[in-house]
């Protein structure tokens, strides 16, 4: 039986070819080393995607059976009754695991320590016993202070300290991962498939990867970082194509356009300053037009220009409509999907805006882009993690500012809308302008 590989098409997964099995991604590595971090990047990044995702984490598991508050003695590898409780909810969640991937579910992370061989042979024995392959990542930290950090900004708001005075929780926490140090086994062994990242990605050590998708979150995991900065996103001023209703075209932008290219000149110097914030447009005149005046370094990207509305470019709403009725209904039925002839879908772009994001990801200092509707969807469907579905219908206004912050579990966003207005667009602008 072939299952699809990807939520929304693409290849088909075939059990019987080893490197299409559906994927078991198994976390490994001592408390507070960013594992629940690198398993929920990992999830959003795969959904976005289009491979149904989900993460499994057992210390939810054991908190939801076993009750949270329980004293670090509780992690102690000699105390019998806890060892075995544990074992329960680990497997637990690996059953609800193994369920979720038969239901359909494609890439599954099993968030836990797994810290010693014994656990994760027995993990690896499942689900490979279930046709499914497995990919251990094992997150190594031997910074104290980024420990020691990790702890306060994550650990003291977890369940497990409600109402707990900081000092002791840190305290207690600590204890619990000196627990984990006595048992604790790297993985090294030479046969299976892993990734380890050392430091926040200082080093990136592979092992064993195959595989197109694999592969891809391997270079996905090279390029993440904790840092905060801030990133802009917007669309171009207003173009002489969006005024005469078009789709798609290369116009320049209009006097509206031109008035709005100054606000936001006028916008980045308020919010960075002196800053040099480097400036991302596609190759289009009207994003290359929209940023000239704000004097900053810039790069024009082909993989950030507008879907591809193959015969229907340059056609109005209307016309597309009246000449093509079969795509106009297919595009309105799913419009995530639908794929322009001789142009592009949705999911086309979401594919072709991946390296985009990836360079997005690795940057360390703020970033505008200046851009247009579909692919500024796309990054801002990842950055706030909607639903692939719902991608196509974000609303991401002509003549505003996305400010958004990425951090550890997803990005906090400031909408400024700089106009002029032009909310009496018309109907190509809600419907047709994607
Ligand atoms: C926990 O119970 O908080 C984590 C269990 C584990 O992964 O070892």
């Amino acid at each position: 039986m072939c299952t699809r590989y990807t939520r929304f098409g693409g290849p088909q997964m075939r059990p019987d070819v080893p490197e299409q099995r559906k994927l078991v991604l198994v976390m490994v590595g001592l408390p507070a080393r960013g594992k629940t971090y690198t398993a929920r990047k990992l999830a959003r990044y795969l959904n976005w995607r289009g491979h149904s995702t989900r993460v499994f984490n057992v210390g939810n598991y054991r908190r939801r059976d076993v009750g949270a508050q329980k004293p670090a003695s509780f992690f102690d590898p000699r105390n019998v009754e806890g060892l075995e409780a544990r074992r329960r909810v680990a497997m637990r969640a690996l059953d609800e695991l193994l369920s979720w991937l038969d239901e359909g579910g494609l890439v599954a992370i099993y968030d836990a320590t797994n810290s010693t061989r014994s656990r994760r042979d027995l993990v690896r024995g499942r689900v490979e016993a279930a046709g499914h392959r497995v990919v251990f990542i094992e997150s190594v930290c031997n910074d104290a202070a980024v420990v020691e950090d990790n702890i306060r900004s994550t650990k003291l708001r977890s369940p497990d300290y409600a109402g707990v005075e900081a000092d002791k929780a840190v305290a207690d926490f600590r204890e619990r991962i000196a627990f984990y140090e006595r048992a604790y086994e790297p993985v090294d062994d030479a046969e299976l498939s892993w990734v380890k990242i050392v430091d926040l990605g200082r080093q990136v050590v592979v092992n064993r990867i195959q595989g197109y998708l694999p592969a891809r979150l391997v270079y996905f995991l090279m390029n993440l970082h904790t840092g905060e900065r801030r990133i802009w996103l917007t669309r171009h001023g207003q173009s002489m194509d969006n005024v005469a209703g078009k789709l798609g075209g290369d116009s320049s932008i209009s006097p509206l356009g031109q008035q709005y290219a100054a606000r936001l000149a006028e916008f980045m110097r308020e919010r960075a300053g002196d800053e040099k914030v480097p400036v991302w447009t596609s190759t289009l005149q009207r994003t290359i037009q929209t940023a000239a005046g704000l004097h900053l370094p810039s790069v024009a990207w082909r993989a950030l220009d507008e879907i591809d509305a193959g015969i229907c470019e340059g056609l109005t709403y209307a016309e597309f409509d009246g000449r093509f009725p079969d795509d106009f209904a297919s595009r309105k039925a799913d419009k995530l999907r639908f794929r322009y002839p001789r142009g592009e879908s949705y999911q086309d772009v979401v594919r072709r805006v991946e390296p985009v994001l990836i360079e997005i990801e690795r940057q360390r200092r703020p970033l505008l882009v200046v851009a247009h509707q579909a692919v500024l969807r796309a990054l801002y469907g990842y950055f706030l993690d909607k639903d692939p579905v719902a991608v196509p219908h974000l609303e991401v206004p002509l003549h505003m500012v996305i400010e958004l912050t990425p951090h550890a579990y997803g990005a906090t966003e400031r909408r400024f809308e700089l106009g002029p207005r032009v909310g009496s667009e018309p109907s190509w602008n809600a419907a047709a302008s994607s």
